[in-house]
Parts: C-alpha cells; structure tokens; sequence
C-alpha cells in the first residue's frame, strides 16, 4: 500500500494537492527535486490517495509534505505514511523525528499529538522585501555557540548545526552579528534550493536594537545580490520595521524514537 513515488503519479497527485490550504500548495514545486531525493512515500488504494516526504539527516528524521486526498481523510492514510517514514529512520538510525505544523492547522495537530509528536518550538515566518539600506552595522560571525543555537533552516527543513556546517558558513561569510549591550542578534544566511532568487534566513533575535540592524543588513544584502525575496524564521516576535510582515507562525513538533 505504500511504496517510493514514480515519476507517473505527479498528475495524479497534484490533483489534490492545489488548494490544500487558503493560499493553495507548494507541491508542484517541490515535486521534482524531492522525487530526485527519493524517500517520497505515496499511499495506494487503486491509484495513489495520499502522499509523506522524508528527509534523512544524521540521526534526524524531517517528515514534510503530508498530503491526504480530501476523499480519503481519517482512514488513518497520514498516520501510516507518517509511522512508514519512521520505521526507514529507525533502519537509519534516527533518534529525532520532526515535522513543521503550521499553529492553526489543527487537524494536523491531532493527527501529530496521536503518533507521539509533542511540540518542541514555536517558529514565526517573516517575509521581508529586498531594498537599498546602508543604515546598519554587523559583524561575521566566527565561533558559534552551538549549545544556544542548534538548528537552522535549509529550504524549510530544521537540520542541526555541527562544526563542518558552521565552518564553512564561516568561510561564505553566511553568519551575521549585531552586538547591543550583552545580547547578540544572529542569523543564517541560505539560498533557497526550491524557489529562485530566495533567501532564507534563521534568525535569533537578542534585543531589538540589534535584530534591527540585521534587518536593514539583510534588506540591503538582498537588494545588491538580487534576491527577490526575504523568508525570515525566528522563534521570536519581531518588531515593526517597513515591508517586513509577519506570515504564519508554525510548532515545530519532535517526537524522540529511542
Ligand atoms: C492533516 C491530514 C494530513 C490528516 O490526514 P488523515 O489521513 O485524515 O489523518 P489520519 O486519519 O491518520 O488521522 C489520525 C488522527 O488525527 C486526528 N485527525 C486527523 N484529521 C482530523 C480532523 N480533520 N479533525 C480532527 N482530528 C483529526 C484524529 O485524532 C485522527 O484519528 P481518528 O480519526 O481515529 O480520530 C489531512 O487532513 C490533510 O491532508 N490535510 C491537508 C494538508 C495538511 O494539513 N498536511 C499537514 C501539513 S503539516
């Protein structure tokens, strides 16, 4: 009932994965680059009805994409592909499984609470519009504390930071500082793999001084490297600054598989 996705199923499935939410789907986007990555788990009656994404990453488990046609909901389709995508981690060794919900999406909530998922942060997604700004002051960052920051986002996945991550961010001069009085603002600076000309930055905001100077870097930044877009997630509310607006706010829900 379910097996690896082929590349005959992208019609079939994208029928019911268009207006999965108000503002419609990112499927059809991702599509490829995760039937290329493999682990792309559908779920078959006579033709495929549901669908699960897995991303393996050290002792990690990245669970994203889960799409149940509307026709075949609460028949436990999502929980098996969820529990399917488990079980290949465990052959993997996987301690960790997690998997972004956005906060008002609650029957996914229930359906992630049901297989043991408990939330283990709160994650707000900022968009930000690319603009000349020369009103700033940041530092490159060279020694990363990773016991206060241990994860950052890669094309919308939470991979944890290790010292061959952070060195060569180091080296691409990808982490950013502000200093204010004792408390640091940082962020991670990452193109997005799916979305062209897309910049996706974790944010770590220590006071709201200095997370403004970050701000007005990345504005500034975006707008001479010709980046259209600005997708910002931080665990803290930011404030008010010109076109940056505050999207959706996701729990990050992990559950633990030793
Ligand atoms: C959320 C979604 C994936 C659930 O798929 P599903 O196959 O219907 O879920 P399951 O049958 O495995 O549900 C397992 C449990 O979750 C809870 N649950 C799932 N859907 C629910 C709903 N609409 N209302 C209340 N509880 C719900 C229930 O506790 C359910 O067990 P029960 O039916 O015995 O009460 C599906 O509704 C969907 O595709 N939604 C749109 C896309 C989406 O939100 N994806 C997740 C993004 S993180």
């Amino acid at each position: 009932m379910i097996r690896e996705a082929t590349i005959g199923d992208k019609i079939p499935i994208l029928k019911f994965c268009k207006n999965t939410f108000s503002w419609g789907d990112y499927i059809e986007q991702v599509w490829d680059f995760w039937l290329s990555e493999g682990n792309l788990f559908v779920f078959e009656k006579q033709f495929p009805v549901g669908i699960c994404h897995a991303f393996y990453f050290k002792d990690q488990i990245w669970i994203e994409g889960i799409r149940i046609d509307p026709e075949h909901r609460r028949q436990k389709i999502a929980s098996k592909l969820v529990m399917h995508a488990e079980i290949v981690g465990k052959e993997k060794n996987a301690s960790f499984s997690y998997m972004l919900i956005d906060i008002q999406n609650s029957s996914s909530l229930k359906m992630a609470h049901s297989l043991d998922y408990e939330i283990f942060q709160t994650w707000n997604f900022f968009s930000l519009l690319p603009k000349h700004n020369l009103n700033h002051k940041i530092q490159f960052e060279k020694s990363l504390n990773l016991k206060r920051y241990s994860h950052y986002v890669k094309s919308w996945r939470w991979l944890p930071l290790d010292d061959s991550t952070l060195s060569k961010f180091y080296d691409d001069k990808k982490i950013i500082k502000s200093t204010n009085l004792e408390n640091d603002s940082i962020a991670i600076l990452v193109d997005s793999e799916h979305f062209t000309k897309t910049l996706i930055v974790t944010l770590f905001s220590g006071s709201e001084n200095s997370v403004l100077q970050l701000i007005s870097f990345l504005q500034n930044y975006a707008m001479e490297k010709k980046y259209e877009r600005i997708q910002i997630l931080t665990k803290e509310y930011l404030p008010t600054f010109d076109t940056l607006e505050h999207k959706i706010s996701f729990y990050l829900m992990k559950k633990c598989l030793v």
